[in-house]
């Protein structure tokens, strides 16, 4: 199989890649960026990290912070402001960015009621510049693939992925070959995707079938794949974990919850929480929980079912389709982050799913479907007791409001089909979310007559 990168490429910088289960320490990536040897996945690690050489966490800490305030394009970034603790380019200058990163945490008084808790924040990753979290791991490794010279780039996705790649391979001057299911991704995305100027090729099949078909494309074509398996995207991602800390003054929270699809995002997280606890840049790490729809809820059975050791993969099927995942490529890097924190694995309902995304809209912040997991799974550990009333908690929102508006509008109007729920029982337990838009005659009279209808609702 062809090779991406060789030895000299690597060695030469701050870190090494090596495999996740057999140890080796890949001395080429394969188009794959699976292990040579054993064909599992691949992690970065940073070889300058031992008790002399680390460096100096309040040292870092201050440089961070310094690099906010300064307009140098690698500054303006909230990835590449973090590029002491990031694999090393040739030169930090190619980096293909569009400022990522930066994103707000909010607070939710709303659902911190709802979900019965003191209080609840969420850091939005959904206010990246392509509408989702998938930016900051994306100018990473395009910055990569065109570091290695390559003119096209290509990913199987559920809709974020594609969209941010397309961006970034505008941005990078680059082609980009997006392949997705069709019909099953939303058309925010797939309007990205168009207008960024990728090739859009729409599979008859669902993303475990555009994997298995990138798969071969990769084998058959110089073509860099940017799917989550590729390790550099996990770098990228990670840093959100780092500017969270920074937000919170490195406060450490109790809990952070995050949505469970291919499980790169929660791997990437863990990954950053444990590398600061390692460097001293905290001393305790977050218990990292991730939350999948019923419909897609692979890792939760591979927990339950499986004691975690293979991997049940399932059938999926969700309206969330960001998360519409049957057989999720980093299940093993998940299972350990959530080992390592001492988190867990929850799975909600299609009902549940809309419930706390209308929550969460409510509390003027909103976010696509896959995004709202996190407050539904919220409210379950709050019920079990796995998160106390006085624990500080933060949701990770994966994806934009806009994403995803058929879905909202839908769900507004009463007449979204919900997988595995017959539509009047899903009506009814959602019937105090929902607020269905009014036609009315153009006459001042009816507006006030329906603004006194709302006070009535209201009191
Ligand atoms: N939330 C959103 C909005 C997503 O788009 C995704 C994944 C996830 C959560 C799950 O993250 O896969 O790292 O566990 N979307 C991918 C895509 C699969 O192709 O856009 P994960």
């Amino acid at each position: 199989m062809g090779l991406l990168q060789t030895d000299s490429a690597i060695t030469a910088k701050n870190y090494q890649v090596r495999c996740i289960s057999c140890d080796e320490i890949q001395v080429a990536l394969a188009v794959d960026f699976r292990c040579a040897h054993c064909g599992d996945l691949l992690q970065v690690e940073f070889t300058g990290w031992s008790s002399e050489t680390a460096p100096d966490p309040e040292k870092l800490k201050t440089r961070w912070r310094e690099r906010r305030t300064s307009n140098q394009l690698l500054d303006a970034s909230g990835v590449w402001r973090f590029r002491d603790v990031l694999p090393e380019l040739d030169d930090w200058s190619s980096a293909i960015t569009l400022r990522e990163g930066n994103t707000p945490v909010y607070e939710l008084p709303r659902c911190a009621r709802s979900a019965g808790v003191d209080r609840l924040r969420a850091k939005h990753q959904g206010m990246n510049p392509t509408g989702s979290f998938k930016d900051t791991g994306m100018t990473v490794a395009i910055s990569f693939a065109r570091q290695n010279k390559f003119q096209w780039v290509a990913c199987a996705s559920t809709g974020n992925t594609s969209a941010s790649m397309a961006a970034y391979a505008a941005r990078g001057g680059m082609r980009s070959l997006v392949v997705i299911p069709d019909g099953k991704i939303a058309w925010g995305k797939l309007s990205q995707s168009l207008d960024y100027g990728a090739l859009t090729c729409q599979l008859r099949t669902d993303f475990d079938g555009c994997v298995r078909v990138l798969d071969e494309i990769i084998r058959r074509y110089p073509i860099y794949l940017l799917n989550s398996v590729n390790p550099y995207r996990l770098e990228g991602q990670k840093t959100a974990a780092i500017e969270l800390l920074e937000q919170l003054d490195w406060q450490v929270p109790d809990h952070v919850i995050v949505p469970g699809g291919n499980l790169g995002n929660n791997s990437a997280l863990g990954k950053a929480f444990l590398e600061l606890k390692a460097l001293g840049v905290v001393q305790s790490v977050p218990r990292i929980s991730v939350i999948q729809a019923e419909g897609a809820n692979a890792l939760y059975r591979t927990v339950h079912e499986n004691s975690g050791k293979e991997l049940v993969s399932v059938e999926a099927d969700t309206l969330a389709t960001a998360i519409r995942i049957g057989n999720p490529a980093s299940w093993k890097k998940s299972l350990r982050v959530i080992e390592a924190t001492n988190g867990c694995v929850e799975q909600v309902s299609e009902a549940e799913i809309a419930v706390a995304k209308a929550e969460i809209g409510a509390d003027g912040v909103g976010c696509e479907p896959a995004s709202a997991v996190t407050l539904a799974g919220l409210k379950k550990l709050v019920q079990s007791g796995f998160v106390r009333s006085v624990d500080s908690v933060v949701l990770i929102l994966t994806g934009h409001l806009l994403k995803d508006p058929e879905y909202t509008i839908q769900f507004h109007r009463g007449d979204l089909a919900v997988p595995r729920m017959a539509d009047n029982e899903f009506r009814a337990m959602t019937a105090r979310q929902r607020r269905s838009p009014i036609v009315l005659d153009a006459n001042a009279d009816a507006v006030l007559r329906a603004l006194e209808a709302e006070g009535k609702r209201d009191g």
